[in-house]
């Protein structure tokens, strides 16, 4: 709901379910933020002026606004957005040189208007309702010095209580004017000492958790890498820096852009926090012709009272609700292999067919061919532009592998990286202008790659139309479009020397061109983005395809805090996860298929390795997870998630909206000895229902006991011995079981008391077998009250 209150200087009230937003238009015009938080109930008009600070005076080393209000300076003020010049001296929204090459802007209130309308932008995607209804303030700024318009646009998604803010300035003066930046998203924040938490990593390391609490000066999070970039997420949050999983204020930014990006918490002098985030200033150099416009990005911002789950909840929601789209926004999404990781370049029809046969055997359900079957591509070095097939390595080309794998009764998908060329392909050869790089300069390549132009639209109708042949070549009903390095020597030769500060940005807008073309001619294909894994995790890439790669890192115990990373700011269902081999190909790391699954299941689930080479026992292990994924899977890709315990031990929680059922799992990294009892405490149940709680029967290898087999076996076993390797085919032994009922209110409170960890004294079906990297899922079913 957004109420504007009558009088020259109005008041504006954004309420979601559970929060309240309030700013005002002061005397001087400008726009003073008020609250950001707890919902407050500010019916009477009368209340508001609480909420306002009392400046008397302006304190030494300041300037006034104006003689006229002689009462403060802006550098003091709670702003709703700022801009240079005019004494506020922290971190502006809007950065500008006029023609006559002054640097202050100053802009006040013209107007408002309130619809249930969003415009869509001309040039970004955004936020959006299915109803087709969003309540939207747009507040019309002016600077009256140099004629320029800033609408600052205000979207309440009161269900998820999220807030979205993007901005558009218009140059309605005779001069042109020089963009320096323009930010989407500013928050003051009372008082000091708030903590950040903030997503950093680089490759196979995505989304590494890191907290620091400032008591003075700035904090800039940003990426200059071209893209959204594994080594900052544009998500991050502000918080109590007591804050837990389950209590203290919590606010929480996202940004739907794909590009450099910027964000910058503050602590200015007189003791109050400023937040900014948006566009990268360097990527947001735009010459504005006299008539032209540039829009921001929109951000998002929630808050939640009930720490960093309250907050993750209503990301969730608002990621699932208000970004994804498309026909496969709620559609199970399907079980998949991938064949990067069994055959990496080494693609051939046989090879794929063979692999796809026992694929469908286990119960997979869409088979993905990846990287190499175009061109000449045996490696990285060569082909990326000449997306013909191969018809060596598939004679049949396109149709006739899809044919192959159809006929086998699975669903067939592509890998492309439509963004890149290498020097050594046919494409390069006939087209060099169409690379990112400076003419007649060195290029620095990355995976022995360029970038292609996006900013030239000769391009994007190349790319666009190149794209639409493959994915029109056979019925494909999946695409993985990846992203394999970061910008270099940024340049468009389609864009005059004095514009180059505005190619990265342009290339984002080419991109989302590309994407907003070729989801809608292909909506029936479902499309993961991919980045070298997350290099490109962002809204802005979740507007067009519903999940991403998360990581190129497939190791289970990396993945599970890369997972639990992503999962502050993203559903579950947007984080492409794969169970590949052990040992792991990132890491050596060997963990038991049970854990590889376990994880990779609270994603969307996939597998990457080549399962012919699985013993018969491990083809029967892979066939059951996936049996039971398909059960559950509503569960865990539409479902609620809750982090209760990270660090050694992780305890997950995916919980299904209408809280009948829920999936948990407990995960040790390295095995302490002789530890207290572990316990699994549920969350999101509802407390009043009575829960059957169970585990899966577990047998045990022989095997991962080593020696100690001998204090229990009638003969001596030696280790890798052929009589080991007998006795482990014919007998298991028998693993612990959990199966209990309890309310929600006892599991979520008191929680299960499990079975105790082995530690050194005995085992039998009341011993967890627990070593290192062992985990177990729980299952939560509501029973019938009858
Ligand atoms: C990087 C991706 O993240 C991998 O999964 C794989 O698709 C390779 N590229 C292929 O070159």
């Amino acid at each position: 709901m957004i109420h504007k209150t009558a009088g020259e200087t109005p008041y504006f009230i954004l309420h979601t379910v559970h929060t309240s937003y309030v700013f005002r238009v002061m005397p001087t015009g400008q726009l003073e933020h008020l609250y950001y938080g707890k919902r407050l109930n500010l019916e009477r008009e009368d209340t508001l002026s609480s909420l306002q600070e009392q400046f008397a005076f302006a304190p030494g080393s300041t300037v006034l606004y104006d003689q006229e209000h002689g009462s403060y300076t802006l550098d003091e003020v709670d702003l709703e957005m700022s801009s240079l010049g005019k004494g506020d001296l922290r971190e502006p929204t809007v950065d500008l040189v006029h023609a006559d090459g002054g640097r202050s802007s100053d802009f006040t209130y013209e107007r408002a208007e309130l619809s249930q309308e969003k415009p869509t932008f001309e040039t970004l995607p955004g936020s959006y309702s299915e109803s087709g209804k969003v309540e939207h303030l747009c507040v019309f700024l002016r600077d009256q010095q140099y004629d320029l318009l800033l609408e600052l646009h205000y979207y309440v998604y009161a269900d998820c209580d999220c807030i979205c803010r993007s901005a558009r300035l218009i140059n309605e003066s005779q001069s042109p004017v020089q963009l320096q930046r323009l930010l989407s998203l500013q928050l003051e924040l009372p008082g000091t000492g708030w903590a950040v938490t903030s997503f950093h990593g680089a490759w196979i390391r995505e989304m590494q958790k890191s907290t620091l609490t400032l008591p003075a000066g700035k904090f800039v999070l940003e990426s200059r890498s071209g893209s959204s970039s594994n080594r900052c997420n544009p998500f991050f949050m502000v918080h109590d820096p007591a804050a837990t999983e389950v209590s203290g204020d919590c606010f929480g930014f996202n940004l739907i852009y794909s590009g450099n990006h910027y964000s910058a918490v503050e602590v200015g002098c007189y003791g109050k926090t400023r937040i900014v985030t948006g566009l990268h200033p360097e990527s947001s150099q735009f010459l504005l012709s006299p008539g032209e416009c540039f829009e921001a990005p929109e951000a998002v911002m929630t808050y939640a009272p009930d720490g960093f789950t309250g907050q993750s909840l209503n990301m969730q929601h608002f990621v699932r609700e208000h970004i994804v789209r498309g026909s496969w926004k709620r559609r199970a999404r399907p079980v998949l292999l991938n064949s990067w990781e069994a055959c990496y370049f080494n693609i051939s029809e046989n090879g794929m067919v063979s692999l796809a046969k026992t694929a469908k055997e286990l119960g997979i359900e869409l088979f993905v061919m990846d990287d190499g079957w175009f061109g000449e591509r045996a490696n990285d070095t060569s082909s990326l532009g000449d997306w013909t097939p191969n018809t060596k390595k598939l004679p049949g080309g396109i149709a006739g592998i899809c044919k192959k794998i159809n006929d086998l009764g699975l669903d067939f998908g592509l890998w492309v990286e439509p963004e890149m060329v290498n020097v050594n392909s046919k494409l390069y050869a006939a087209h060099p202008d169409w690379a990112m790089t400076i003419p007649g300069k060195p290029h620095s390549e990355g995976r022995n790659q360029r970038l292609l132009d996006l900013a030239n639209p000769q391009v994007q109708d190349y790319l666009i139309e190149q794209m639409s042949s493959v994915f029109s070549a056979a019925p494909i009903r999946y695409v993985k479009w990846d992203y394999n390095r970061v910008f270099s020597d940024v340049y468009s030769p389609s864009l005059p020397a004095d514009r180059q500060s505005e190619t990265a940005h342009r290339y984002i807008l080419g991109l989302y061109r590309i994407m907003d073309v070729l989801t809608k001619r292909f909506s029936e294909i479902l499309f993961e983005g991919c980045a070298s894994g997350g290099n490109r995790f962002d809204l802005g890439i979740l507007c067009y395809f519903p999940q991403i790669w998360g990581s190129d890192d497939t190791d289970a115990i990396a993945r599970a805090s890369i997972q639990e990373g992503y999962s502050y700011g993203y559903p579950l269902n947007t984080v492409g996860a794969h169970v590949s081999a052990s040992p792991n190909h990132q890491t050596l790391r060997a963990t038991p298929l049970e854990t590889r699954f376990n994880v990779a299941s609270f994603g969307a689930l996939g597998y990457e390795s080549d399962l012919r080479d699985l013993s018969p026992e491990a083809k029967k292990q892979v066939k059951e997870q996936i049996a039971r994924y398909k059960e559950w899977r509503d569960v865990l890709q539409q479902g609620d998630f809750y982090r209760i315990q990270s660090g050694n031990l992780h305890k997950w929680c995916c919980v299904s909206a209408d809280r009948k059922k829920a999936v948990g799992m407990l995960l040790l990294e390295l095995v302490h000895p002789n530890e207290p009892f572990h316990s699994f405490q549920a969350r999101g149940l509802d407390p009043n229902a009575h829960y059957h709680f169970y585990s899966l029967e577990q047998k045990v290898s022989i095997k991962r006991f080593g020696s100690l087999v001998n204090m229990f076996a009638p003969i001596h076993v030696k280790q890798d011995s052929i009589v080991e390797g007998i006795l482990d085919r014919r007998m298991k032994m028998p693993g612990e079981t959990e199966d209990c009922i309890a309310t929600g209110e006892s599991l979520m409170r008191a929680g299960v008391k499990l079975k105790q960890a082995f530690s050194s004294t005995g085992y039998s079906e009341k011993i967890r077998f627990f070593s290192d990297f062992s985990s177990r899922l729980y299952f939560m079913e509501q029973e019938d009250e009858t």
